[in-house]
């Protein structure tokens, strides 16, 4: 692994056992399937899909609340699966989270200056004085004001609470930051303005961004990379300039179809999304894609470089031009 990458995952598996009651064996649910990606420093990598496709799954693996059922994971050069106990503090300071919703993230009865100094006082040495300095600081690399610090959470609006989340994130200076839906419950003018902090951050920082969203606009606009899910396995992935200018896969097609802006033909998914409990044979899209065949019914096709892109589908090539 070389020094640039942050994160380097080969072959991620998550499967989840579901109990059926006593007489019956456990089903077992494919969360996510073969999910390989590698993430440099100052690159954002966005996962998108349709709920259920597996990404907040791909997130807690990535952020080491989960274990994978297989395949590996390394993180700032450690091995994130089984990792030596010496190195577990230095992974979990290395790796940050971001949810979706702030409000529910951050103890309504802690003013912010403790949300941000807890981690400070728990992980280092430092004194008050440098804690409330470095809380300070973070505030207003944010965005907000240093007086911030001494109120609650219940006295911002919902894009500020999101800068104090990104803050308290950055206090033990992470290299990756997970974002799960980061942006998904703000207005879409407050959107943007979130947007442009983080890509400010990554500037500044060098951090590398795990960015999960259902919404292709908002991946547009932060993403270098982009790994498109169904049914737990990777469809499409790659550079997002060449995934957003053409498109191989029939679901990312159709993604992008149903993005207003970005979509050049309507496209309307045939039937319902299959249950995870039961995926279809073959390719797991072939239940709702219009260009599927017999092939696609009976053999799994596999992700293979086509156009500057890893994609897995058959016909991908009667996308090319010409
Ligand atoms: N702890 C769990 N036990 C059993 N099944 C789970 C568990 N967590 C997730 N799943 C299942 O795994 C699949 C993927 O879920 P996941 O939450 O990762 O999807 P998602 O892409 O984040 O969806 P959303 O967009 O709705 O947040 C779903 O079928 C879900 O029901
Ligand atoms: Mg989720």
């Amino acid at each position: 692994m070389t020094a640039e990458l942050v994160a380097e995952a080969v072959g991620l598996r998550k499967v989840y056992d579901i109990r059926r009651g006593m007489f019956r064996a456990p089903a077992h649910l494919q969360a996510v399937g073969e999910v390989s990606f590698q993430l440099a420093r100052g690159r954002t990598l966005a996962v998108v899909g349709e709920s259920g496709c597996g990404k907040s799954t791909l997130a807690r693996m990535v952020t080491l609340i989960e274990k994978p059922t297989a395949g590996s994971l390394t993180l700032v050069g450690v091995d994130a699966v089984h990792t030596p106990a010496e190195r577990r503090r230095e992974l979990r300071q290395a790796v940050q989270l971001v949810f979706q919703n702030p409000y529910g993230s951050l103890n309504p009865r802690k003013k912010i200056s403790a949300v941000l100094e807890d981690p400070l006082a728990i992980n280092t040495t430092m004194g008050a004085t440098e804690r409330a300095a470095k809380a300070r600081e973070m505030l207003a690399r944010v965005g907000l004001r240093p007086e911030h610090a001494n109120r609650y959470p219940h006295m911002f609006s919902g894009g500020q609470r999101q800068r104090i989340a990104i803050a308290r994130a950055l206090m033990l200076s992470p290299r990756l930051l997970v974002a799960d839906e980061p942006v998904s419950a703000l207005d879409v003018s407050i959107q943007a303005q979130v947007l442009n902090l983080l890509a400010d951050l990554q500037a500044e920082l060098g951090l590398a961004y795990l960015f999960i969203s259902h919404d292709l606009g908002v991946v547009r606009h932060i993403a270098h990379d982009v790994l498109v899910m169904y049914l737990g396995h990777a469809v499409e992935q790659g550079p997002k300039t060449h995934i957003f200018a053409r498109p191989l896969h029939p679901y990312t097609q159709a993604l992008l179809a149903s993005t207003p802006g970005l979509a050049t033909e309507r496209i309307v998914l045939q039937g319902e999304l299959p249950s995870p409990l039961n995926p279809p044979t073959g390719c797991v899209f072939n239940t709702r894609c219009a260009h599927a065949t017999e092939l696609c019914r009976s053999e799994r096709p596999v992700l293979r470089m086509l156009d500057a892109r890893k994609v897995a589908c058959h016909h991908a090539e009667k996308f090319l031009p010409g």
